[in-house]
């Protein structure tokens, strides 16, 4: 089969496609129907199905003989450790694991919190949930205790899972000073907190509801998987919206499963035993689908990587694991290889390692810019494939395909849309379909394919007005961009106020709240500014309440803290502006686009809706003090 073919067969007739998909998938019980679409916008997949997710990630390999194969190969420079983790072993951790969590009530439907550095633990957690039907949820480590008190709030996890440190580059980070705050802050409370200590730094467990991890599985009985709907949640994963509060993406099991599985096959060429190596973080949808799920649903190898692309300890880090492990393929952000390209231009580092089993490069998280593509490509000499996904959507809307078939790569496009996604160009004012060329609004007429987000967890309404709602047929991507004349698509950015900090997903709107607390700030507004290694960094422009004497240096100073404080270090939020007043409509819209514009130093026509236009004057000589607005 082709590719026009496979398209045209998964519109045309998806109970075909994916129902021929789901065989590769092992079923407690066949499905009564592929897709049930009767309830738009609500679907579901595999209606009546019953499955495990962990089943289909470990123990059927070990069924089928491949027990001795390695599983998961830990590979951290930051501890000098190289594990290797058969499919024997990773079935006996999680065995036990399960019936460790299952020992302290933990069943079907309940949640569980996971809040893990990039270890083993932290993949062994989230199977040993999907091994009793119980829903995990994973937080970031990098997200502060606020943030995590949110999302305990949201989950109401019965029990968190965590570990005694984090560990980057070089600096420890303690979490469970940081569980304990956000326990604190949060109105919902865990039953138990278990805690994996590691051996850089012991966490104190003297608290009423802590329990030490290695301890529980030492002594926890082994236990089987529990069969669950194939609609049933297997996770939530919470993702930035436009306001501070995040969505919390559900997802199910068995179009879960059937998706990521044909696309292991389809778009990364991957089977069984091949060595896949996802470096991502747990925390974040591409840890969830490629480091953990997809690779174990094919019997491949993944790869837990807990370092940096630079640092642990130098530019040649990724090169040196690819060669070590014969890595086939590997799947990283763009900000990565700008970060290897600006310590190792000329690829020195490179050169040291024999790269023979590498086939492919996949990057997403953000677009690949064109300067990035021909760097890699011509440092590597293999295909550098752009794929433009979402936390919503669980792998890939747009892509190549390795195992399918390959398209000519045009720089700066995510190629073509893959099976099941009916990609549509719509012009914002008026919903309607745009031809070639013409840029607007990346919408997917539904129904939207198998492990795509059935709902927000018990939030359904925000799930219609978020995605549904402002063009009814058609899920909204949140991205703007075209279609060319050959059918590529080219994803230009996002048109809401989500933004993308090296590879991490983000909220202007969580930071503006943020900065709206500080005592002397009248009103705020928060952009993502272009940087040459993080694609985006945010950049805050703050009006002072009348009367404020506070020496302005120290009020940045205070605002950067807080964003580190609430949100994380990760939001990357270091620089900022104070001016007079705002540019706004008429009606009182902030015109952060324009703002952002005048930042990066873009060519911009001054929106006939503003209110004063002399403010964005303003606006660029305040920047220009920080170094922004330079033509
Ligand atoms: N726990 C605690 N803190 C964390 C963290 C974690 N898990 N992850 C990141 N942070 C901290 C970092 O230490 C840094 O702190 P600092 O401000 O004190 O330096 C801050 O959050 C920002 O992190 P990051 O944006 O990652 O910047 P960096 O300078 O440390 O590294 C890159 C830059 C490009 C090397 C790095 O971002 C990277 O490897 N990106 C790939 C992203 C990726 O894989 N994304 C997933 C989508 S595919
Ligand atoms: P996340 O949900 O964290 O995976 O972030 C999803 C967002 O990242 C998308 O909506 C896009 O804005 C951006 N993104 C991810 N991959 C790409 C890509 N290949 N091209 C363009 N934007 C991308």
């Amino acid at each position: 089969m082709n590719y026009l073919e496979a398209y045209r067969e998964s519109l045309e007739s998806p109970e075909t496609f994916w129902g021929r998909a789901a065989n590769d998938i092992s079923w407690d019980r066949k499905w009564d129907q592929v897709l049930d679409a009767s309830n738009l916008p609500f679907v579901q997949w595999f209606k009546g199905g019953m499955l495990n997710t962990c089943y289909n990630a470990v123990d059927r390999h070990v069924e089928e003989g491949r027990g001795d194969q390695i599983a998961v190969i830990y590979d951290s420079p930051v501890t000098e450790t190289i594990e290797k983790i058969s499919y024997n072993a990773l079935l006996e951790r999680v065995s036990k694991v399960a019936g460790m969590l299952s020992a302290l009530g933990v069943g079907k439907g309940d949640t569980v919190l996971i809040y893990m550095p990039m270890i083993p633990e932290a993949l062994v957690s989230m199977l040993a949930c999907a091994r009793l039907g119980a829903i995990h949820s994973v937080v970031f480590g990098g997200f502060a205790p606020r943030e995590l008190a949110v999302r305990i709030d949201d989950a109401r996890p019965k029990v968190i899972m965590s570990a005694s440190c984090g560990i980057e580059v070089k600096r420890i980070i303690p979490y469970k000073p940081l569980l304990d705050e956000a326990i604190e802050i949060s109105t919902h409370k865990p039953d138990k907190t278990v805690i994996y200590q590691r051996e850089m730094i012991k966490a104190d467990l003297s608290g009423d509801r802590d329990l030490d991890w290695m301890e529980l599985e030492t002594s926890a009985a082994s236990t089987g998987c529990v069969p669950v709907a194939a609609t049933d949640p297997l996770y939530i994963l919470y993702t930035s919206g436009t306001t501070g509060k995040p969505k919390g993406v559900v997802r199910d099991n068995g179009g879960h499963a059937v998706a990521l599985r044909w696309s292991m096959k389809h778009i990364y060429n991957i089977g069984p035993g091949d060595v896949y190596w996802a470096a991502s973080d747990v925390g974040w949808v591409v840890g969830h689908s490629y480091i953990v799920y997809a690779p174990l649903f094919t019997g491949a190898t993944t790869i837990l990587y807990e370092g940096k692309p630079v640092g642990t300890p130098d530019p040649g880090a990724f090169w040196r694991v690819i060669s070590e492990h014969k890595v086939k393929a590997l799947f990283t952000a763009p900000t990565a290889i700008r970060a290897i390209k600006r310590e190792d231009p000329n690829g020195v580092f490179l050169k040291k390692y024999d790269l023979a089993n590498f086939e492919t490069l996949f990057l997403a998280g953000e677009r690949t810019d064109p300067d990035t593509y021909y760097w890699a490509t011509d440092l590597l000499q293999r295909p550098v494939i752009d794929h433009w996904w979402q936390t919503e959507t669980a792998w890939a809307i747009c892509g190549n395909f390795r195992g399918l078939e390959f398209f000519d790569i045009k720089a700066g496009s995510a190629t073509m849309p893959m099976p099941g996604y009916n990609l549509k160009i719509l012009d914002a004012s008026d919903g309607k379909e745009l031809g070639p060329n013409e840029n607007g609004v990346i919408c997917v007429k539904l129904p939207l394919p198998p492990a795509n987000l059935p709902t927000l967890w018990n939030d359904d309404k925000r799930f219609v007005e978020s995605y549904m709602a402002p063009f009814p047929g058609y899920y909204l991507t949140g991205d703007g961009g075209y279609v060319d004349e050959d059918g590529y698509v080219f994803v230009m950015g996002r048109i809401d106020d989500v933004i993308n900090v090296a590879g991490h997903r983000l909220s202007t709107g969580g930071m503006e709240e943020v900065l709206a607390k500080h005592p002397a700030v009248a009103e705020c507004a928060v952009v993502g500014a272009y940087d040459n290694l993080k694609g985006q960094v945010p950049l805050g422009f703050v009006v002072l309440k009348a009367g404020v004497s506070q020496d302005r240096d120290e009020i940045i100073k205070e605002l950067v803290q807080m964003v580190r404080t609430d949100i994380g270090a990760v939001a990357s939020f270091k620089k900022a502006v104070i001016v007079d007043r705002l540019p706004k409509t008429r009606s009182g819209k902030v015109l952060r686009g324009t703002m952002r514009k005048i930042a990066d130093g873009e060519e911009f026509s001054v929106p006939s809706t503003i209110d004063d236009p002399a403010v964005l004057k303003e606006i660029g000589v305040a920047l220009k003090t920080i170094g922004y607005a330079v033509e």
